[in-house]
């Protein structure tokens, strides 16, 4: 299992660079990145996700976990109808509020603060729900802050509820995805996934290299059994 101190200590380095609203440049476009939110800048992880993604286009997108609003804004862009962001952490709603006007796109993208599905009301069901999940298992008792959080789970509990959840969001036709990576606990999440009646099935992969080695990105459905 990879050990879960390490992305809390890079949480810490990232927290010590971001204090206040800044810029970051992703590929030639400007982002807004406020304090305390999951900066992609720092990790390979959201544009090797982004890669992996394909948003469907004239349809309805939910992404758990928004941070900066990377993936839900380029969901938009791309031409989803109606894209639903949520996150637990209040900074990042707001920052993804921030770049959903920031590219013309505020009237398509509803950003609502929300511990998984928790907080969405009277929101339609999706053609994809998607989480960029902070997938480095954690022991059960740890007890982290709100930045941690964008990395390390304690016990998996966000993961098992997501895996018992997300099918009622979705519409008939309609995909649950989940991006994980290399560091992430795969046998764990697959036995969590078959305890709530749903498979991991892959999608796609990149590989990456980081300063540990290179790293696997992975793009999953999860999918009724
Ligand atoms: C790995 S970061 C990904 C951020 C962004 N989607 C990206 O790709 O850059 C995981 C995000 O999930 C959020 N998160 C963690 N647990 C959550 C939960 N139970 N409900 C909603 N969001 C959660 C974190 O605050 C963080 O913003």
């Amino acid at each position: 299992m990879y050990d879960y101190t390490q992305p809390l200590r890079r949480s810490e380095a990232s927290r010590a660079k971001v204090r206040q609203r800044t810029d970051i440049e992703l590929r030639g476009r400007h982002w807004t990145l406020l304090p305390d939110v999951f900066s992609p800048a720092d990790s390979k992880s959201s544009l090797a996700h982004l890669d992996l993604l394909k948003f469907p286009v004239g349809g309805t997108f939910l992404e758990i976990g928004s941070g900066t609003g990377l993936i839900a804004v380029s969901a938009a862009l791309a031409g989803c109808r109606a894209v639903h962001a949520t996150d637990l952490n209040p900074a990042a709603v707001r920052n993804t509020a921030l770049n959903a006007e920031r590219f013309g796109v505020a009237d398509q993208v509803t950003s609502v603060e929300s511990d998984l599905f928790d907080g969405l009301r009277d929101a339609p069901a999706f053609d994809v729900v998607y989480w960029h999940s902070n997938n480095v298992w954690a022991p059960p008792e740890l007890d982290i802050n709100v930045h941690e959080l964008a990395y390390v789970d304690p016990g998996y509990d966000a993961h098992r509820r997501y895996f018992r959840e997300a099918r009622r969001h979705v519409a008939p036709e309609g995909r649950v995805l989940i991006a994980l990576s290399s560091r992430a606990g795969r046998a764990e999440l697959e036995e969590l996934a078959a305890a709530e009646g749903q498979a991991l099935r892959t999608v796609d992969t990149t590989t990456v290299a980081e300063p540990e080695g290179p790293v696997v990105y992975e793009l999953l459905e999860v999918v009724p059994l």
